[in-house]
């Protein structure tokens, strides 16, 4: 294909137009509050249900979730989700019709098989598992219940990415070569990613969104290393990985060079090299934000569209509810295995 004259539109449907549905929120931590945020705002889903440990954690969170949002203009009008003291009431009120399960890595399969038994649809923060066969058994399980599963891989729902969809699809870079793409941030002492308790550390955590998009890009990987380092002792005394850089190669014949950290900060871009154009993508690249489409000879496409961050989680939603009301079962995005 010759160099596209202008960039295809988004496919993705307006979020506001996916079917509603009553959402159960398990763990109430730093990604759950900002999930039902962008949710409420851009969404007509509903936060109905929380579920926590403690009844006082789920108390929180609900009565922290109607202060935010009270008065913002919502899709759906503002009302205090139910509280549950604990994931086990969660999943059991009948009236839930899909459970976010948004708790520490090595809970995802035990939190996404007590929501699938209670027969709900569901849905995983990211990886979903932390092995392939982890994930075999919550996609076997919801197949044998007839369960929507999706991995909570929000990126994979942001228009931008559809849009290089088409591009990739419709060989608008050629032979794809190769994939860069790098995700590190600083995190302190305190934080869960430094608890090894926890698996803390860059792999089941940054590491997912270049591993994700290589793949997404590339297909299968055929040969891969890895170069690890723990982290520094005073961040993390029981010992968690610190940074990992990985060389991979697709049975395409694609490379890809991808490095996460956890240890301080990086330009968190990436980049698709082809025979006929490069493309590169702003950092954080696995947010919403712009890209540029170059091609070998200068000329240039240019994307752009707010950089809303952690807001953009509400396409992940939409597009779950949609699956879900269309009796679609599954949706993964091979950051495991
Ligand atoms: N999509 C994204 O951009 C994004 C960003 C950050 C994180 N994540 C993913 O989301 C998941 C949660 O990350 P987070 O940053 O939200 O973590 P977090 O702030 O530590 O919250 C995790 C929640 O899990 C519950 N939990 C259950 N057992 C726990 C245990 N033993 N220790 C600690 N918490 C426990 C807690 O809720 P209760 O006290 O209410 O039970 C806690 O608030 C991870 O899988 C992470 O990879 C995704």
């Amino acid at each position: 294909m010759s160099f596209p004259r202008a960039l295809p539109a988004s496919r993705v449907p307006d979020p506001m137009e996916a079917p509603p549905l009553r959402w159960g929120v398990l763990g109430t931590g730093w990604i759950a509050q900002r999930f039902c945020d962008a949710m409420v705002r851009h969404t007509r889903q509903r936060v109905f249900a929380v579920g926590s440990r403690t009844r006082q954690g789920a108390d929180t969170f609900a009565d922290a979730f109607v202060e935010r949002n009270t008065g913002v203009e919502t899709g759906w009008p503002m009302e205090r989700p139910a509280a549950y003291g604990s994931y086990e009431a969660l999943v059991a009120d009948p009236d839930v019709d899909v459970v976010y399960a948004a708790t520490p890595h090595h809970l995802h399969l035990p939190h996404g098989r007590l929501a699938l038994e209670a027969g709900k649809a569901t849905v995983v923060e990211k990886p979903m598992g932390i092995s392939a066969a982890q994930v075999a058994e919550l996609e076997a399980l919801a197949s044998t219940r007839a369960l929507f599963l999706m991995e909570a891989l929000w990126s994979a729902y942001l228009p931008k990415f559809d849009v290089i969809r088409q591009l990739l699809d419709a060989g608008a870079l050629g032979t794809v070569h190769s994939v860069q793409a790098d995700l590190g941030e600083r995190f302190g002492p305190g934080h869960r990613i430094m608890r090894a308790d926890l698996l803390g550390g860059p792999r089941y955590d940054l590491l997912t969104y270049p591993l994700w998009f290589a793949r997404w890009v590339l297909g299968d990987f055929n040969e891969v290393h890895e170069v690890v380092t723990p982290a520094p002792t005073e961040l993390s005394p029981d010992g968690v990985e610190g940074q990992i850089a990985v060389s991979a190669r697709s049975s395409s014949g694609g490379v890809a060079s991808l490095f996460a950290t956890i240890l301080g900060d990086t330009p968190r871009t990436a980049t698709v090299v082809g025979s006929a154009a490069t493309l590169h993508i702003d950092g954080p690249f696995y947010q919403p934000g712009g890209f540029t489409l170059r091609a070998h000879d200068g000329r240039e496409l240019r994307y752009d569209e707010a950089r809303i961050g952690h807001v953009g989680l509400h396409f992940e939603a939409a597009a779950a509810a949609r699956a879900v009301a269309a009796g679609r079962s599954a949706a993964r995005h091979q950051t495991t295995g």
